[in-house]
This record gives structure tokens, C-alpha cells and sequence, in this order.
């Protein structure tokens, strides 16, 4: 037999993983957990957890036999290594416990400033513990939940021949045209160089041009796209946008397929297959966690007055996307219904929609799913004036064929488009968005030589692990958030 390290499909270690041990049929033999004291009970129950399930394990130590001065180190949050037989356990829900034969403190935590108590934390104090609390069950299931939501996202791509493309986060341009860019420069900031004008001499900047954080990898992927036929890019994607939201982060990770030849109902069907995909991994795939989440919701509803009570527990709402066509729709359709809705006749949307041309906000966007169809909706064909100059030209010279995801609880979730394929139409859209051709020269190349219609639309990361874990507040399934006034650790 090989030795260990030889064998390239296993990583085995000395110690047990609580998951797999609690996944194991036979108990009576000896094992090593190593992991994060969650409780210390009666100098006798020690649940520990050492990050690979919400649940722990329960080590019982024989307090007559062990080094009282070692017991005294057993805290919350200190880290233990215990060797001793699994048995079955007489608790209620647990399935195993050890009965401890050594124990051994890897590291102390010091009880009087350890912050993590065992009792409920708010979910403001933890976000200024951040580095602590993917130690809390909450997190630590939501940061389980969000690695299989990434792990989906790769495997769904791949098995439907997708190519996973690296694009710059480093880049030149303003994909989206928002100008909401981080600039990167190397610039000495208390001595940057200036022309006779005043203006800022970027040619003796580190890349010899004005240089910024990527706020999408659409452009390159869409160069891709035109050679390899079906990629995406999954990286992270950086917004100076100074909206302080539930929903908004400076820092987030983006997932952006690109497929020649297809059109936007084909992207519309791409859509809904690979976000129901997904979300079905995740049902199938982290029970424990989502079962955990879902009692927490539960609790947490109680607090809330019956009309703002949801009516579906986390799992039916997962559920209920997985067993529904999404509703397609277009702007103008959307328009009339917000028109006539009951909150902008009675004048309750912070944003009143008069007309046709109006850019439609997330209380438009959530009245639409949450109220009116009570399903996940795709809005189509915008008004031009509204979406990226990018967007394929509908031919009432007003419309683009833009698309955007709705969910429930979330708004937006995807916006994507069917692109301009036509040089001619796209220069004329260059012209009206102030988008100068010679910075732009690589992505029109495209358009000169074998171009194609082609498709494609951008997933916001946390937007998906916000709704498929029932959070609140995208702060809280990213394990370091950046938003303004906050980049720590
Ligand atoms: O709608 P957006 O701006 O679209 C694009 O960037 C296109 N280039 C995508 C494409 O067609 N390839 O952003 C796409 C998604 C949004 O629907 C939202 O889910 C998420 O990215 N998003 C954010 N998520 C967190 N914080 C922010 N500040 C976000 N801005 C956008
Ligand atoms: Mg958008």
C-alpha cells in the first residue's frame, strides 16, 4: 500500500472530525477531537465544536480522576484536544459522546475577556467581532452554506460546459459606467504629479494610465466568450457606491457566465436553471445548518408583529422558488402594474412612478415579487436611458434588451443583458454615454472581426447566500465586510 501522502485523493489526519464522527455507525473504539469549547457544565459535559457541523460533540470527563488545575482551563472559547472511546450518548439529541481518557489545553482563552459567552449574541456585536464570529452556530452555518453555494456555482458551470475565466481586477475601464470606481495608483498622495493644468499626470502612474478596482469582469468575459463560446468569471468586484443598505456591500464576489449565440430568453432560461440549481445543492446538501437557520428565523419572527411575519419558513421559501416558473415581464408591463398599485395611489413608495421611463427602486422591485406575483420575477426590455451602453438595442429605438432577477426579501438579485453585437449601433451608444472609442478599442475588436450575438448576466454572491440562509443583512454572510467607514481586519 502507497503511504499516506502518496495517495492523492486523501487528506487524513489523526484526529476525527465531529461531523464524520457523528456520521460514523459504530461506536466503542477510541478517538481524538480536537476543537473550541462552546460550554463547560457541572465539571463534567464539555460540548465542543470544531467547525466541520453545527453540532458538538459531548466529551464527559471523570472530574474525580482528572487535574483539577487542567479542568480550570477548560473555558468557553479555549481550544482542547480529548482522546477517549465514542459512546452512544443517554442525552436527548445527540447521537454519540466521548468519555474522556485525556485531555489536553492547545490553547487558553482567558473567560473574563473571552466575548463570546454562551448566550445570544445581537448580530451588530458580532459584525465588530468579526474575527471571532465564524465561531457562533449562526455564522459558522452561514459560512458552511455560503462554500456549497460557491461549490454549486463552479459545478454547474462546469457540467454544462461552461469555462471558468480569470478576468483583471486590475482594470482601465468602467464596465458599467456608473463611476462608482476605488482608484489603484502608486502615487505618492502627498505628491502626485500634475500637468501644466493642474490635472493629474497619470502617464508616470504605476501602469502608465488612470487605473481603478474592477466593478465587473463583463467585458473581458465578453472577449472570452467570442473564442471559448460559454465562460464566467467568479471573483471579487469592488463599488465606492456611498449607499449604506442592507444589501449593499464595497466588497463583493460576482458570478458572471457569458454564452455566444444566445439570446436573452436563452438568458433568461440560464437564469432560472443555475439559480435553481444552486439553491436545490444547498436544500440537499447542508440540512443541519439550514434547519438551524430556519428555528433561528422562527424566533426571531416571534419578536415581529403578525403583518410582517413571513408567511413561509426558510425551507418552504427554498422550496417554493425550486417548484415555480419565475414570472417574465416587461418594463413597460411593470409600469402599469406599479401605476396602479394600491402604495403608489395611497402614496406610500418613497419613489412615486408617474410614467413609463422612470428608474424603478428596490420598493418597486420587492412590491412586484413579495406583494403582487408572489414569486421570483424577470423584468425585460428597459428604457435604453436607464442600462449600461453595452445592451442590445430593442427595434422601438427606445427599449435595450435588459434583464434583471427579482427575488423575494432580496430585490435584484441578477442584471444581466442580451449585448450589442452591431459596431454601428454600439458606436452610436458610445457616443450618447461619452464613452471615448480609443479606450475602448479591445472591446469594439470584437464587433469588427467574427462578431456574434451573445448574452449574459452577473450574480451578486451575497444576494444569493442572503436569501438561501434568510439573513437580513448582507453584512452578516461575508466573512470580513467592507462597507463605507468600515474595512477592519
Ligand atoms: O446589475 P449589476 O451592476 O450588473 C453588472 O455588473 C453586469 N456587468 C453583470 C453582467 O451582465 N455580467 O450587478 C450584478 C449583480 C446585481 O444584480 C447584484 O446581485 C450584485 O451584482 N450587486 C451587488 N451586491 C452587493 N453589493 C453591491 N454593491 C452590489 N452591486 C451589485
Ligand atoms: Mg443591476
Amino acid at each position: 500500500m502507497l503511504p499516506l501522502h502518496n495517495n492523492i485523493n486523501a487528506f487524513k489526519m489523526k484526529r476525527t472530525k465531529i461531523a464524520d464522527l457523528l456520521a460514523e455507525e459504530k461506536h466503542g473504539y477510541e478517538v481524538v477531537v480536537k476543537g473550541w469549547v462552546r460550554t463547560f457544565r457541572s465539571n463534567r459535559f464539555i460540548a465542543i465544536n470544531d467547525g466541520s457541523t453545527i453540532n458538538n460533540i459531548q466529551a464527559v470527563v471523570d472530574f474525580d480522576n482528572t487535574d483539577e488545575a487542567l479542568l480550570k482551563r477548560v473555558t468557553t472559547g479555549a481550544c482542547v484536544s480529548v482522546t477517549g472511546e465514542l459512546v452512544e450518548s443517554l442525552g436527548k439529541g445527540q447521537k454519540y459522546e466521548i468519555q474522556v481518557s485525556a485531555i489536553e489545553v492547545l490553547g487558553d482563552a482567558d473567560a473574563e475577556k473571552y466575548p463570546l459567552q454562551p448566550k445570544k449574541h445581537s448580530l451588530e456585536f458580532l459584525r465588530e467581532i468579526a474575527h471571532l464570529r465564524p465561531r457562533t452556530n449562526t455564522i459558522s452555518a452561514i459560512m458552511r452554506i455560503r462554500h456549497n453555494v460557491t461549490y454549486a456555482i463552479h459545478k454547474y458551470f462546469n457540467d454544462n460546459g461552461f469555462y471558468y475565466i480569470n478576468t483583471p481586477i486590475i482594470t482601465g475601464s468602467d464596465a458599467e459606467g456608473a463611476g462608482e470606481m476605488f482608484t489603484v495608483t502608486n502615487f505618492d498622495l502627498n505628491n502626485i504629479p500634475k500637468d501644466e493644468n493642474g490635472a493629474i499626470n497619470y502617464k508616470d502612474d504605476f501602469f502608465g494610465k488612470q487605473t481603478n478596482l474592477t466593478v465587473s469582469g463583463q467585458l473581458e468575459a465578453e472577449l472570452a466568450a467570442m473564442a471559448l463560446g460559454q465562460v464566467y468569471t467568479f471573483g471579487p468586484t469592488f463599488r465606492a457606491e456611498n449607499s449604506n443598505t442592507t444589501r449593499h456591500l464595497a466588497e463583493f464576489w460576482m458570478i458572471e457566465p457569458e454564452v455566444a449565440f444566445a439570446d436573452l430568453d436563452e438568458n433568461m432560461d440560464l437564469a432560472e436553471s443555475f439559480l435553481k440549481y444552486v439553491i436545490k445543492h444547498v436544500l440537499d446538501n447542508c440540512q443541519d445548518d439550514l434547519a438551524f437557520l430556519e428555528a433561528r428565523l422562527l424566533d426571531e419572527e416571534k419578536s415581529k408583529p403578525q403583518a410582517e411575519r413571513s408567511e413561509m419558513k426558510l425551507t418552504e421559501k427554498l422550496q417554493f422558488v425550486l417548484d415555480n416558473n419565475f414570472v417574465r415581464l416587461s418594463y413597460t408591463e411593470a409600469i402599469e402594474i406599479l401605476k396602479r398599485s394600491k402604495p403608489n395611489q395611497k402614496k406610500k413608495f418613497q419613489y412615486l412612478i408617474d410614467g413609463w421611463g422612470a428608474d424603478l427602486q428596490s420598493e418597486h422591485e420587492r412590491f412586484l415579487v413579495e406583494k403582487h406575483f408572489k414569486c421570483p420575477v424577470i423584468l425585460f426590455d428597459y428604457p435604453k436611458e436607464i442600462k449600461a451602453f453595452y445592451m442590445r438595442q430593442n427595434d422601438d429605438g427606445k427599449t435595450v434588451r435588459a434583464m434583471d432577477v427579482l427575488f423575494p426579501g432580496i430585490g435584484e438579485i441578477i442584471g444581466g443583458s442580451q449585448r450589442e453585437e452591431r459596431l454601428d449601433v454600439l458606436k452610436e451608444k458610445m457616443k450618447d454615454f461619452n464613452i471615448p472609442e480609443e479606450e475602448m478599442w479591445w472591446y469594439m475588436d470584437t464587433r469588427r472581426f467574427g462578431t456574434a450575438p451573445h448574452s449574459g448576466f452577473g450574480l451578486g454572491l451575497e444576494r444569493l447566500v442572503l436569501f438561501v440562509t434568510g439573513m437580513g443583512n448582507i453584512r452578516d454572510v461575508i466573512p470580513f465586510p467592507r462597507t463605507p467607514d468600515n474595512a477592519e481586519f
